[in-house]
């Protein structure tokens, strides 16, 4: 998008804000739905918060999120306050309101949860929940399990007064006594046999996945459903000790997503498609679990075993060609599985190498079989293990480089250049749906080429 007098800022205030992910989502959205707006880190002392936020709307700024250690004292700079934020006592989303000359503060990490495990199929309706923890984001997940309906809400905490505070309040924001405050130490007097419990607490943050609040392994035999607020990393010691006492666990990196997909649907009065919220997840995911690999894909002969071997090379990265790794797995050649055990079973074979990449690879260039990003799923698994180039070159200069080999089935017969011609124009839908980037190999120009897989495939 070019910055140009219309460009409509929106932004970020907090300290620090360097680690910051939001400019990754916020910058995507603008991107994918063409709308002229660029989200910008605002690192702000407290004494400077209150100029801070009237200096946004002196300047136009369409809209800020706030974050630590802002989103208490912020509401003192707002014109209005939404009641779940006022509930909550935290705003981390400030919306231009021009009528008011000010900005109105939301709270878009408790709806953002909520579109979270609403999307999940998670109902809280008439539920025991059990809340972890009670500190800043317990007191969201209280108001959001209200909200949905919760029948009892057992709010634990190492430190019982601080429990007590948020349970007295919530519960006469909601004018119920559904919320009970207990000692994290007491969990054995929670009577009920199926709970939903979240996971509020820093215990399990990374680097530190060893670490969970509770251990017992009687606790978690009642958990239907646990969901931990922490997401790095992806699978935190609680949600493991769920799943193996057969409960569905989730992290919380799409309540990280639709806090801020929330926050700017209200800056831009617009609705973020599904397919766009789905692509910037892929992103997401990619950055906060660093999967720094480069997948290349490509007509046969478009040089993803030669560009990428160069590319790796140049970038200190390991080179792994993903065809070559299933005939190793599979032990016969590829025209072998493809007569023994059909096409289905070569791409069923393809999506489970896959998922092993998406979880395991790091720091590598993969090319991949040239038929790989035909099945969706395996399509949506590239686009998780890293940044796609999608390699191209003329017909004519594709037959030229494969011509000569005779272990292409496809060039055995008659017309093998209209052959090629036909299925390059077929796949390339596919693959341009698939990568990040385009790169054009034609030139055959290894320096130009690699330098600028380099500049644009690099995380
Ligand atoms: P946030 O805003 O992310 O919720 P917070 O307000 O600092 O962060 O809250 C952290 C939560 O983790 C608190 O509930 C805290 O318990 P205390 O209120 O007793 O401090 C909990 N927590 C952190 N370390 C803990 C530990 N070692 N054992 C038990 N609870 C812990």
């Amino acid at each position: 998008m070019e910055i140009n007098g219309h460009t409509r800022l929106i932004g970020l205030i907090g300290n620090p804000v360097e680690h910051t992910l939001s400019p990754v989502i916020h910058n995507n959205i603008s991107k994918r739905m063409g709308i002229n707006s660029v989200y910008v880190p605002f690192q702000v002392e407290t004494e400077g918060l209150q100029d801070a936020v009237k200096g946004a709307y002196e300047l136009n700024v369409l809209g800020m999120n706030v974050t630590v250690p802002h989103k208490n004292d912020v509401m003192e700079s707002v014109v209005a306050i939404d009641d779940a934020a006022n509930a909550i006592g935290a705003v981390n989303t400030l919306v231009r309101v021009e009528e008011l000359h000010g900005y109105k503060g939301y709270n878009t990490d408790m709806l953002g949860l909520q579109r979270q495990i609403r999307e999940d199929d998670v109902s809280l309706r008439d539920e025991t929940v059990v809340i972890l923890g009670a500190g800043g984001a317990a007191k969201a997940v209280v108001y959001m399990c209200l909200l949905e309906g919760a029948k009892r809400i057992y709010l634990l905490n190492r430190t019982l007064p601080k429990a007590k505070e948020i349970a007295k309040g919530m519960n006469e924001a909601f004018a119920t006594d559904a919320v009970v405050p207990m000692e994290l130490k007491s969990y054995t007097q929670i009577e009920e046999d199926k709970v939903i419990v979240f996971q509020a607490t820093s215990i399990g943050l990374s680097p530190n996945v060893e670490q969970v609040v509770l251990e017992d392994k009687a606790f978690y035999k009642k958990v239907t459903v646990g969901v931990d607020l922490i997401y790095n990393p992806a699978e935190t010691k609680f949600m493991q000790l769920v799943e193996e006492a057969g409960g569905k666990a989730y992290n919380a990196l799409k309540m990280l997503l639709y806090q801020a997909v929330i926050a700017y649907e209200l800056w831009h009065d617009v609705k973020v498609p599904k397919d766009i919220i789905d692509e910037v997840y892929v992103e997401l995911k990619r950055r906060v679990y660093k999967k720094d690999n480069i997948v290349l894909v490509g007509f046969m002969g478009s040089g993803k075993t030669t560009f990428g071997k160069a590319c790796a090379k140049s970038l200190s990265m390991e080179f792994l060609d993903a065809d070559e790794y299933i005939v190793k797995r599979a032990g016969k050649s590829i025209p072998k599985i493809f007569e023994e055990d059909g096409e289905e079973a070569f791409r069923t074979l393809e999506t489970q190498i896959l998922q092993e990449f998406s979880k395991n690879l790091c720091n590598t260039v993969l090319a991949t079989g040239g038929g790989m990003p035909l099945r969706k799923e395996n399509a949506r698994l590239l686009r998780e293990i890293g940044r796609v180039g999608y390699l191209t070159a003329t017909p004519k200069e594709i037959y030229e480089r494969v011509k000569e080999d005779t272990n292409r089935p496809l060039l055995q017969g008659e017309n093998p250049f209209g052959k090629i011609c036909d299925m390059m124009k077929q796949r390339k839908p596919i693959y341009e749906q698939v990568a990040d980037v385009i790169i054009d190999t034609n030139s055959n120009d290894m320096e130009a080429i690699v330098e600028d897989m380099k500049v644009h495939l690099r995380l």
